[in-house]
């Protein structure tokens, strides 16, 4: 293995702090697993109802917002992935109260399922909102948001295919703005090169309502792999 990906590998975007499972959640777990689980499996790489998009969510936290955008675009299919269990048990319940048919989730690290189970040039979009941000200056490193996700994003994502951030941290906002810049095949979307309106279709997500207490600004990324 080359040195740059054992180290890559070595440094995680999180750390496992599981929580506890409310009941609810934990009903979840093994209830409606079957229904719109996937579990990791190296060897068997997703396959996705092709005559539809597919929009791949990276940390969607307790999944409340990624429902809600999956339940506005009944005609996408949506692909969740989450590393905290009670998070994964309530995107589940939601799903189901929802009566989705649309929605897949997994509970792995998205950087290896991006790896060994998405097939290239499938995805229309990836959402990735408000990751970890990672503060302080040694930790920086283990921004989810480095050259080398970036450019698995880029072969995973469909020509024309979007990259949407979104962060309540300014100087995490900046480090997107630089690496997604000088990214090779992307073009920002920003009239200005740099940040976008909110859109409209993105919901209020539970870590943005945290920041806006806080009076945190928000910043929106997206560009489109043009190449
Ligand atoms: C700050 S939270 C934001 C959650 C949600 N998007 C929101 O805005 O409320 C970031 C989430 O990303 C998840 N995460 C971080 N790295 C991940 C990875 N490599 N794969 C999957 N999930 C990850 C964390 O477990 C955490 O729940």
């Amino acid at each position: 293995m080359h040195k740059d990906e054992i180290n890559r590998r070595a440094i995680r975007s999180f750390v496992l702090r599981q929580g506890r499972l409310t009941k609810g959640q934990e009903h979840a777990l093994t209830t409606y697993w079957a229904d719109y689980g996937i579990d990791y499996n190296p060897n068997a790489p997703i396959t996705f109802n092709e005559a539809r998009p597919t929009i791949l969510e990276i940390g969607f936290g307790m999944g409340a917002s990624f429902i809600e955008m999956a339940t506005a675009a009944p005609n996408s299919n949506f692909l969740g992935i989450e590393v905290h269990r009670p998070g994964v048990g309530a995107c589940l319940m939601a799903a189901k109260a929802a009566e989705l048919t649309n929605v897949k989730v997994m509970c792995h690290d998205a950087v290896e399922v991006l790896e060994n189970m998405i097939a290239n040039n499938s995805l229309a979009k990836v959402q990735i909102f408000f990751p970890d941000p990672w503060h302080k200056a040694r930790h920086n490193k283990r921004r989810i948001i480095q050259p080398n996700f970036v450019a698995l994003l880029k072969e995973k994502l469909q020509l024309n295919g979007i990259l949407h951030l979104a962060t309540d941290w300014q100087p995490y906002a900046e480090h997107m703005l630089e690496v997604l810049t000088a990214a090779e095949g992307f073009t920002n979307l920003s009239e200005q090169g740099n940040y976008i309106p909110r859109p409209d279709d993105r919901p209020l997500t539970k870590f943005e309502k945290r920041g806006q207490n806080l009076g945190h600004g928000v910043w929106d990324l997206q560009f489109i792999k043009t190449v």
